[in-house]
């Protein structure tokens, strides 16, 4: 344990989507990591923001027809709102386009300039000749220079997930307008990253956190590092430094995001931030493991180019998959964490508890609805829940409380244990090692009351039984202060129901085997309800729905980049249809039953537009319909086809003039 105060950070979320379990494999992580060095008695601050720069957000803020900044407020919105549902308590959560982190931003690129760390040069740029513009990063597309792999202008997404420089790509389209780019000359500025390559060995191996971020960033600097490339073409974003044509890389003010809302939170708690980044603070970086790259390369050189102080861990997840799919929100295998979680009534802490206790920090997370039900059931019903109500319970109506008998040592010793090694896993942010120990006192608590039998034991000898309770309800208090990282709202709970004063959170590890004083308890309440099986097929089913709408998305619209052939289209069925029933799916918003007549037959089609029309006004309409679609089952109905609607409103697609049904549209 260390005596000076330390600073946790979480990537930064952009603001251009909503949060998902992708989010939260790192976010939970993070928190439990604070609330327990909390619980420990460390000063921490737990800092985080929204990340607002970078062509993402201009291209969906162009798409929706909105400005970046409005997306960008609409989202940091969200993203604080859905954090705070989910128990993810940031002490300041700012944002990237704010003016502290403007200001910060340029102070350190002139400092990085006045250090000679930097360097213009003219360079070939990806350029749109019908656009008539330069083709920043998301602006492009292509082939990756290393692999072949179709790949983004900054990034090579789908094959081996090297960084592209800008004028890197081959075969550049712009992803606009898809006309094939040329390569103009531009002035951009560099930093002289290869020169930071000896420094960098050196910070590899000091560098805490888990060992995949750290081989991979050893790696790579053995693999030779390249001078980058900090500016872009934008309107959008922080300008660089006398230039007005000119703002710099996303990856640049983003992580500078860090210091500028250490800045927010020491103005407002009159405290100095230069002690967080100039001084001997330990800041820990919680990241998913596709950024390690631009924390452990691009970001301490930053900052030693610079003259700050130095990350000392970096802590990357692994990857996530949904139902055995690698994790893609096009595809649909995506959990949204409000709309499919937490709007549901679903517990934050039960979703907390399972990214946790699932795998090891920097494996891959295999999230399904099935193993979700299955661990809240055995292990938090049965196990931990169980075993808290069974003791609180026989406390209150056997002895009218907590019974006038210290625990035996060997109940506290066991508590010990417990906690060491819980400390110990959390030293080596092995998250999953330390709540299997808390389950696993749980677990032994439930043998001691098994074994004891004490409502047996209490018609015979009530001390023994008293002493059995006792033990019990430490383990309980103990079970309390340990799951607090873990499941912060089930703690209070807990806390709550041994008359013990709130909160929780201030309670130091040596609470866990604090005695309680004898007095009266309340009649306790479940802590946790079993999902049951109904709940889980309903819950399949809007995953399944989502992945049959994505792909019937994805057969309707070719991706943008090969254009379509006369012949794929023709192999489109698309006819005219009569809606001739329509009615509501229960336990479905969005989705109607329809029957449709096609001409040669009447087809039972599942369409997501509830929310846009009542059953009553569709029967009757003359719809188009993609015949040829395969079949799909959505909440257990078979949908065969597709009806065309048009934007967020989903206006339907009607014929003009009256047509038969089953009419061809060419
Ligand atoms: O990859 C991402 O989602 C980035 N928005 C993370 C930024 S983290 C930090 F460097 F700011
Ligand atoms: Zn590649």
């Amino acid at each position: 344990m260390s005596d000076s105060p330390r600073l946790v950070t979480c990537g930064l979320p952009y603001t251009n989507g909503s949060c998902h379990l992708g989010h939260l494999r790192t976010y939970v992580p993070a928190d439990m990591y604070v609330r327990y060095l909390r619980h420990r008695g460390e000063e921490v601050v737990f800092i985080c923001g929204s990340d607002n720069h970078g062509t993402p957000i201009v291209v969906s803020a162009e798409a929706l027809g909105t400005t970046p900044a409005e997306l960008s407020r609409r989202y940091h919105e969200h993203f604080d709102t859905t954090f705070r549902r989910m128990g993810v308590r940031f002490d300041h959560f700012g944002m990237t386009d704010g003016p502290t982190n403007h200001r910060r931003t340029q102070a350190i690129v002139s400092a990085l300039e006045e250090k000679g760390h930097i360097y213009m040069e003219r360079i070939q740029q990806s350029y749109c000749p019908k656009c008539q513009r330069f083709l920043p990063d998301r602006y492009v597309m292509g082939l990756c220079p290393h692999c072949g792999a179709e790949a983004r202008g900054d990034e090579c997404d789908q094959g081996c997930g090297k960084h592209l420089e800008p004028g890197e790509i081959r075969a550049p389209v712009c992803t606009v307008c898809s006309t094939p780019a040329e390569l103009r000359e531009q002035e951009h500025y560099f930093f002289r990253l290869s020169t930071f390559a000896p420094f960098l060995v050196e910070h590899l191996e000091h560098l805490k956190g888990t060992a995949n971020a750290r081989n991979y960033a050893q790696g790579w600097v053995r693999e030779g590092l390249r001078d980058w490339c900090i500016t872009r073409t934008l309107e959008w974003g922080v300008r660089y430094p006398g230039r007005d044509d000119l703002v710099v890389y996303v990856w640049v003010d983003a992580p500078i995001g860090y210091i500028s809302f250490t800045e927010e939170w020491a103005a407002e708690h009159g405290v100095d931030w230069k002690r967080y980044w100039c001084g001997d603070t330990e800041v820990t970086h919680f990241i998913g493991g596709d950024i390690t790259y631009h924390h452990c390369i691009f970001w301490p050189a930053l900052l030693k180019g610079a003259g700050y102080g130095l990350p000392t861990a970096v802590v990357a997840s692994g990857m996530l998959k949904v139902d055995d799919h690698k994790f893609s929100k096009s595809r649909g295998y995506v959990v949204w964490t409000n709309e499919d979680y937490l709007d549901l009534g679903l517990p934050a802490d039960c979703l907390r508890y399972y990214l946790l206790a699932y795998t090891s920090h920097t494996k891959e997370l295999n999230f399904s609805w099935r193993a979700f039900a299955d661990r809240v059931n055995n292990e938090l019903v049965n196990t931990f829940g169980n075993f808290v109500h069974r003791s609180l319970h026989f406390a209150h109506t056997q002895f009218g409380g907590v019974p006038a008998v210290p625990a035996r040592d060997e109940v506290l010793a066991e508590i010990r244990q417990t906690m060491a090694a819980i400390d110990t896993a959390m030293n080596e942010y092995e998250f999953k090692t330390a709540v299997d120990a808390v389950l696993g006192l749980a677990a032994s608590g439930n043998t001691l009351i098994q074994s004891n039998a004490p409502w047996k034991l209490i018609k015979t000898d009530r001390d023994a039984a008293a002493q059995v309770i006792a033990d019990a309800l430490q383990i309980v208090r103990a079970l309390a202060i340990l799951i607090d990282p873990v499941m912060p709202e089930t703690a209070g709970r807990i806390w709550g129901m041994l008359g013990l004063p709130d909160p929780i959170a201030d309670e130091g590890l040596e609470g866990c085997t604090a005695p309680l004083a004898p007095g009266p308890l309340a009649m306790p309440t479940p802590l946790f309800s079993r999902i049951e099986e109904k709940r889980v097929t309903e819950l399949d089913a809007l995953l399944t729905a989502r992945v049959a709408e994505a792909e019937s998305r994805a057969c309707s619209a070719p991706s943008g980049d090969a254009p379509l052939t006369i012949d794929e289209f023709s192999r489109m069925e698309l006819v005219v249809g009569r809606v001739l029933q329509a009615e509501p799916i229960k336990k479905s918003k969005k989705l109607l039953r329809l029957v449709v007549d096609v001409g040669t037959e009447e087809r039972q089609i599942v369409s997501g537009i509830a929310g846009h029309y009542t059953p009553g006004e569709l029967v009757g309409t003359d719809v188009i319909v993609i015949a040829n679609l395969a079949p799909a089952v959505l909440f257990g109905i078979e949908s065969r086809g597709m009806i065309l609607a048009a934007g967020d409103e989903a206006s339907l697609l009607v014929p003009m003039r009256p047509v038969a049904p089953g009419t061809r549209v060419r």
